[in-house]
């Protein structure tokens, strides 16, 4: 099986370490698209763009069977038209962990961290209309404009991404927000910093592990057996932080591709 896996940068990592302890016998081809990162901050149509070409590279170099868009922010702005694009594509996208959160909160109030284009599109609300609407549920919604930078540039513990954290978190804090939705596949590479200035034991939910599962339901009734090993080839279009993708995977080495330029 080979599956295509995309995000802007390292974030969609996060979603490949779950798929690790749940996929077999497949090749993953990740493709950080460091050169057009962060998405968070670009227009809807900019991020469909990106979607578009990187599902083509996908699909003309390696034949990919399956899609995970690894990103929360490209999932909204284009999961509608890649599956109208490549219908007989398995394609799995990513939203924020809210129906996870509601099961888990005891005071009822859950926080949501994502980037401004996730928080702001048509697919979250219609989301929050299906699960929260009419529910005695208080949100704390943050669009954390920056993080995904500071994570990529592993300088997530430096004096202005604390100081940017400890603005957006203490509201919530204050608030006794006890289930934190990381609504951005990057946020958890912060996660430790995010429980440590909510110092409160909140429980956060990233959406990796569901992703892996919907994914391996979807594989198998194509077939899919689901034995044997598991080869990750990871690709980057701009710069990248070699450091940060040894220590989630050690021995695997990324290799440069430059812009994705054709649709
Ligand atoms: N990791 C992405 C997400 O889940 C995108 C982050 C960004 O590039 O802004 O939304």
């Amino acid at each position: 099986m080979k599956i295509g896996v995309f995000d802007s940068g390292l974030g969609g990592l996060t979603v490949v370490q779950a798929m690790l302890g749940i996929i077999r016998d497949a090749d993953i081809f990740y493709v950080a698209d460091t050169f057009n990162a962060p998405y968070g901050e670009k227009t809807s149509k900019e991020i469909l763009d990106y979607s578009l070409k990187i599902t083509n590279y996908l699909i003309v170099q390696y034949q990919i069977e399956a899609l995970v868009v690894a990103c929360n922010t490209a999932t909204s702005a284009s999961i509608k038209q890649l599956r109208k694009k490549y219908p007989k594509l398995v394609i799995i996208g990513t939203e924020p962990a809210v129906k996870s959160a509601l099961e888990l909160t005891k005071t009822s109030k859950i926080g949501v961290l994502a980037t401004p284009a996730t928080l702001s599109g048509d697919k979250y609300q219609c989301l929050l209309d299906n699960l929260v609407k009419g529910r005695d549920i208080k949100l704390y919604e943050q669009a954390c404009a920056g993080l995904v930078e500071h994570i990529e540039n592993d300088t997530l513990k430096s004096e202005e991404s604390l100081r940017l954290l400890e603005k957006w978190l203490k509201p919530m804090r204050e608030a006794k927000v006890d289930s934190m939705v990381l609504g951005c596949t990057h946020y958890p590479l912060a996660r430790k910093v995010i429980e440590d200035i909510m110092d409160n034991g909140v429980k956060c939910i990233d959406s990796g592990h569901a992703i892996s599962k919907h994914l391996l339901t979807r594989l198998k009734e194509q077939g899919h057996k689901n034995e044997g090993k598991l080869t990750l080839h990871l690709f980057h279009t701009g710069e990248i932080n070699q450091i940060l993708i040894q220590k989630l995977f050690p021995y695997v080495c990324s290799e440069y591709i430059g812009k994705i330029e054709k649709n």
